[in-house]
Formats: C-alpha cells, structure tokens, sequence
C-alpha cells in the first residue's frame, strides 16, 4: 500500500487569478500552462492500519495541523477508495517553495498519484486532474503532459486540464531566474480570494476568452515573437490585478522588477525573450532554443540573480519505483 509519483510544477502563460467557486476550486476563466522539466516534488504515501494518525512531512518539516490541505486531500482519496487507513507521507521539491515557482502544482499533483495509486484506485486523466484541482487549482495542469490547457466551466466533472500539445511539438525554453529564496508574505490561495477586489478584474475577464484563442494559434504555427508579446502581456496583466485589489498584492521583489527591465532592454539589443511571473519574486523567461545558452550567460553576470534553471517542456505527473522511505 505504498506508491511514489513525480510531478513538475507548470508555469501559466494564460494564467488562473480569481475563482467563481471557492470550494470546488472553479476558476473564473480557462488558462494555458506548460510542465517544467527540471523541477520536481516527489512523494511517497503509505496506507497502513499500523498507523493511528496521518503523518506528513513535507521538505523535512512535520505537518501537525489536522485541518492542513494535505490532510483534506488523503480525505478525498479516503472516501473515494472507502477507506479509513492513516497515512505516512513524505514529500521533498527540488526547487524553492513559496516564491513562486508553482511548488502546490507539483505538490498536489504528486499527493493525488501517490495517494490514489497507495489506495489502488484506477482512475482516468480526467478523474485524476479533477481531484488534483481540489487540492490545489493550478495541479490539475501538472497531471497530463506538455502543453495543456484547462477550461473554463461551470462544474466540477468538467472542471480539468489535458494536453493540447506533446511536449515536444515546439522546443521552446523556461529559464527561471531565482531572484531570492524570501517566502512569500500572502499564500496564493488567498491572494485568489481577493482578485475580484480589483477595479481592473472584469476589464481582464473579458480579454481571457480570445487571448487564449490566439495563443493557441501562435502554439500551432510556432510564432515566437507573437507567442512571447502574449504571454509578457498577460502577466503583466495579471499582476496589474494583484497590485489593485483590496488589500493590495504586491508579490514582486526589486530583484523581480530589475529582471522584468533587464528581459525589456535585451530585447531591445537583440535577445528575443519574454517573461512571465506567478504569485512570487522568482521570474521565469522564456526563450527559443537556440538563444537559451545567451540568456543564461547574460543572468550568470546578474548580480541579483541567485540561481538558474533550464527547463524544457516536459511529461506529466508519473510514478516512480524509488520510495523515499
Ligand atoms: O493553483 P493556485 O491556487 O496555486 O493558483 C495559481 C495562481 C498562479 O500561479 C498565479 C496562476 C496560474 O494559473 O498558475
């Protein structure tokens, strides 16, 4: 009654800020991501009736809190599987938590493989992006592979993500500059709560429907330079909500903003880049290919850049024969 899966956390370039269902996790618009392969949350879960409490550690910290997210998702799994086991979870990320690198994604993503494998339940993509959602909304795009697009609906069975493009249908590059390793100070799961707070958020839903159109198109002919104004556009976009709402969100470092000028000025000399950022300081930039090895030379001279990682597009969610108890 043990199992281990590997999940990468996705980047959104149509991005999921503000919920028309709180509980089930329903966003308010359909958004586009792609997974990232060189980051990671692996998780081993254990059922056993040898145990009399659920026991998570997740990056060698205990997590005690009955009412924990963690908790209410081994839950879920519980009741789907019609079972009262307790149990034994471990889970580590590769990359930092908390600064905007998506680590729920991958976290809960990987809990819902694990935990539903530990239990042998069998169930579809479709099921298991479900059941991701409720976890965490952005997981349920680190279930199915490469690009993958989560539509907007109007109930939970129609509420998942699936790919709309194999990983490899376009070698496009996501380098993630960590700009510090600060924990964020709003979760992102109440930073959501607050998107319909700003002035700027019904001005933003009614451009969502045909910027996904249309990077979609861009994804299919392989159009980089208007893929790139998109998804820079769109982040922007989002943030410009976050800055507004009441309290406002300001989840930008100095670090952040310097890139964000930085990424503008290389364009400018020649380096066709585009960023895109998430509820935290870290910046992902995304590149073609055969420019990856100039942006990375160019943040290693980056005085405030801590970090890179390259990542291609990569698999979904999986499982793996190595436990890590
Ligand atoms: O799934 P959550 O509640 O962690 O929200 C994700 C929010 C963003 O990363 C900012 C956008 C997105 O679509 O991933």
């Amino acid at each position: 009654m043990k199992a281990t899966a590997i999940a990468h956390p996705n980047v959104a370039l149509i991005k999921y800020w503000g919920r028309k269902d709180e509980m089930l996790r329903l966003p308010t618009n359909g958004s586009i991501s792609i997974n990232l392969s060189e980051m990671t949350t692996t998780t081993t879960v254990e059922f056993s009736d040898t145990f009399t409490t659920d026991a998570i550690t997740i990056n060698d910290e205990v997590i005690t809190n009955e009412s924990d997210r963690a908790i209410k998702h081994l839950d879920r799994i519980r009741i789907l599987a019609q079972s009262e086991l307790k149990a034994k979870v471990v889970s580590k990320n590769n990359f930092p938590s908390s600064t905007g690198l998506s680590s729920s994604s991958s976290g809960f993503a990987a809990l819902t493989i694990a935990g539903t494998q530990a239990l042998g339940l069998e169930l579809s993509e479709k099921e298991l992006s479900i059941l991701a959602r409720l976890g965490s909304g952005s997981a349920c795009r680190s279930i199915p592979d490469g690009w993958v697009e989560w539509k907007d609906a109007e109930t939970s069975e129609e509420s998942y993500a699936s790919t709309i493009f194999p990983s490899d249908h376009w070698n496009l590059v996501d380098v993630v500059a960590v700009v510090s390793t600060e924990k964020k100070d709003v979760p992102t799961s109440m930073g959501q709560k607050l998107a319909q707070t700003s002035p700027f958020f019904e001005a933003r839903q009614k451009s969502m429907q045909s910027k996904i159109s249309e990077l979609k198109k861009y994804i299919s002919n392989r159009r980089f330079k208007s893929f790139g104004e998109i998804i820079e556009a769109e982040a922007l976009n989002m943030h410009a909500v976050m800055i507004t709402s009441s309290p406002s969100l300001i989840y930008w470092s100095t670090g952040t903003l310097q890139l964000m000028k930085q990424v503008q000025k290389w364009r400018t000399e020649g380096l066709s880049a585009y960023f895109t950022i998430n509820t935290g300081q870290d910046t992902h930039i995304l590149v073609q290919e055969e420019n990856a090895h100039t942006l990375i030379e160019k943040l290693n001279k980056v005085s405030y850049v801590k970090k890179v990682i390259k990542n291609s597009i990569s698999q979904g969610v999986h499982l793996s024969q190595t436990h890590l108890f």
